[in-house]
């Protein structure tokens, strides 16, 4: 029986005794009522689980330190000991991780509404993308831009892109020499940003990418730390030190605008308009060009950069993959085509292994601005809700031989793929990527590119660890050895 209906039984029982007593009945009806509300709160409460929570002896920072040593390690321990759904306090907030595919639903398939992705990102986003656009402006008109962004993103685009990717590759590397020891990742970091702009903005804009402006998107990427993030801004932090951090990204962001505003490229989105007519302003255009660019740089760069690496490990591998090439494209290999870089199958899968074990998005987060349920616990209001793919991509029980790079796994029965977010390198739901494809074209064709042209290997022996200090997670020192091959 409900509790209202209780109430009303109980009220009616009393007044048919109390007979005519009119002051008696309506003081027992609202001892009845109250008792009745304190009860149905308690019950209430008793019956709301909460999830799990990880205690720390240290106020305020909480977990702080440990989890910035080593995420990865913290939450594997945590879903050990508490299970898919556990929370934790850091620098005054509180978080709560749904791991493994089941629990990681309830991030995907939540309303913008209840788990809100502007309250987490947009104070890390506005002052680098501008007004207007992304997390600054409510989910329904983001969705419209990414619309609009993603006619950009089709085949026939990505037909010209393979040349505009091989061509800027050939020429970037010529400064490499015929053999050497370099730092791979700021070399595929260089890399892609012109790359990136070539394709994503055209030739005009990509002709003005001189160092200058490499380095304005380096100030703007500035903004992207976790302690911009996480930390009040007043306070005097050693990554806000150098000459100010957050002054060379305000001042990159208006330069970079300015630039965007000399020329009438993209003209999709000059010409693109908001579903009720509206077309977009300067200043929403030059922020989802900054956004389009800067969404896939590191993103990108760091996944090229590792899966560099891996192969750089297995000299099996690596071989295979240079047979590909020929196979696939002919023996001679001439310039790359969009079609025989779809049937570069074992290139692909490596990539995917390379967002398996490197996802560089390690934690995607939202606002629970509603009491949300996950595993039978309900999460209060004001928890920030996080799901890590890094996590999901090797728990035990979904993954054999989870810390293997093994890029033929994906050939044999796969159980993750049973699990429908076991595997969420570009997220999913309203908030998913709108570059997967983009990124792999990029990333394939780099690295068609750079196979072709070089044999790679580690420098003694030596595999990056993983630098956690960043929000992604690059490689440690990352040099790499190569030697020109012999055509
Ligand atoms: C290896 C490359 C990339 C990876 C791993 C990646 C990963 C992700 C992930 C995990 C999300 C979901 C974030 C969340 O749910 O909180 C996302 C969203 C997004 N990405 Fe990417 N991305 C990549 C490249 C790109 C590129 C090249 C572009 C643009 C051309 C791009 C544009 C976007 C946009 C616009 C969103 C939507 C954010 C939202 O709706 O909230 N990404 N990406």
């Amino acid at each position: 029986m409900h509790l209202y209906q209780i109430s009303s039984k109980l009220l009616g029982d009393t007044v048919g005794k109390m007979n005519d007593n009119l002051t008696s009945v309506v003081l027992a009806a609202s001892v009845i009522t109250l008792t009745l509300g304190y009860m149905s709160k308690v019950l209430l409460k008793q019956s709301q689980k909460y999830p799990p929570y990880i205690p720390s002896s240290i106020p305020f920072l909480g977990h702080a330190i440990a989890f910035g040593k080593s995420p990865i390690e913290f939450l594997e321990n945590a879903y050990e000991k508490y299970g898919p759904v556990f929370s934790f306090t850091m620098v005054g907030k509180t978080f709560t991780y749904l791991l493994g595919s089941e629990a990681a639903s309830l991030m995907f398939n939540s309303k913008n509404e209840d788990l809100n992705a502007e309250d987490v990102y947009s104070r890390l986003t506005t002052p680098v993308f501008g007004k207007g656009v992304a997390y600054d402006v409510p989910n329904p008109i983001f969705l419209e831009q990414k619309k609009m962004l993603k006619t950009g993103l089709n085949i026939a685009h990505f037909k010209q892109h393979v040349r505009i990717i091989e061509a800027e590759t050939r020429e970037y590397f010529e400064r490499w020499g015929d053999s050497g020891e370099r730092n791979l990742f700021e070399a595929l970091s260089e890399l892609i940003i012109l790359t990136a702009s070539s394709c994503l903005h055209g030739k005009e804009i990509r002709s003005m990418l001189d160092e200058r402006v490499a380095q304005l998107y380096a100030d703007l990427d500035g903004g992207f730390s976790h302690a911009a993030w996480l930390l009040p801004g007043w306070l005097p932090l050693p990554s806000f030190r150098r000459k100010c951090i957050r002054y060379q990204r305000d001042r990159a962001h208006r330069e970079i605008k300015n630039i965007f505003f000399k020329d009438d490229i993209l003209q999709t989105l000059i010409d693109a308009t908001y579903k009720d007519g509206h077309p977009l302003n300067d200043n929403e255009i030059a922020g989802m060009l900054i956004g389009l660019l800067l969404a896939g740089q590191h993103t990108s760069s760091t996944t090229s950069a590792w899966m560099g690496f891996f192969m750089a490990r297995d000299k099996a591998l690596q071989k295979r993959c240079y047979a590909e090439q020929k196979t696939v494209c002919g023996e001679d290999l001439p310039p790359l085509d969009f079609d025989q870089l779809k049937d570069l199958s074992l290139l692909e899968r490596c990539l995917k292994e390379t967002l398996r074990l490197r996802p560089p998005i390690m934690t995607m987060m939202r606002m629970a601005r509603s009491p949300q349920t996950a595993a039978g616990y309900t999460i209060p209001v004001g928890h920030q809700v996080c799901v890590s793919p890094t996590v999901n991509h090797r728990l035990s029980d979904t993954w054999a031989e989870r810390m293997e790079f093994n890029p033929d796994r994906y050939l044999n029965d796969n159980p993750a793929a049973g699990e429908k977010f076991a595997y969420v390198p570009f997220g999913a739901g309203r908030h998913r990527c709108i570059g997967e494809n983009f990124a792999y074209v990029q990333i394939k064709t780099i690295w068609s590119t750079m196979l072709r042209l070089y044999d790679f290997d580690l420098v003694d022996g030596y595999f990056p660890t993983i630098n956690y200090t960043t929000m992604i997670h690059t490689p440690h020192n990352p040099i790499i050895r190569y030697k020109r091959r012999k055509q």
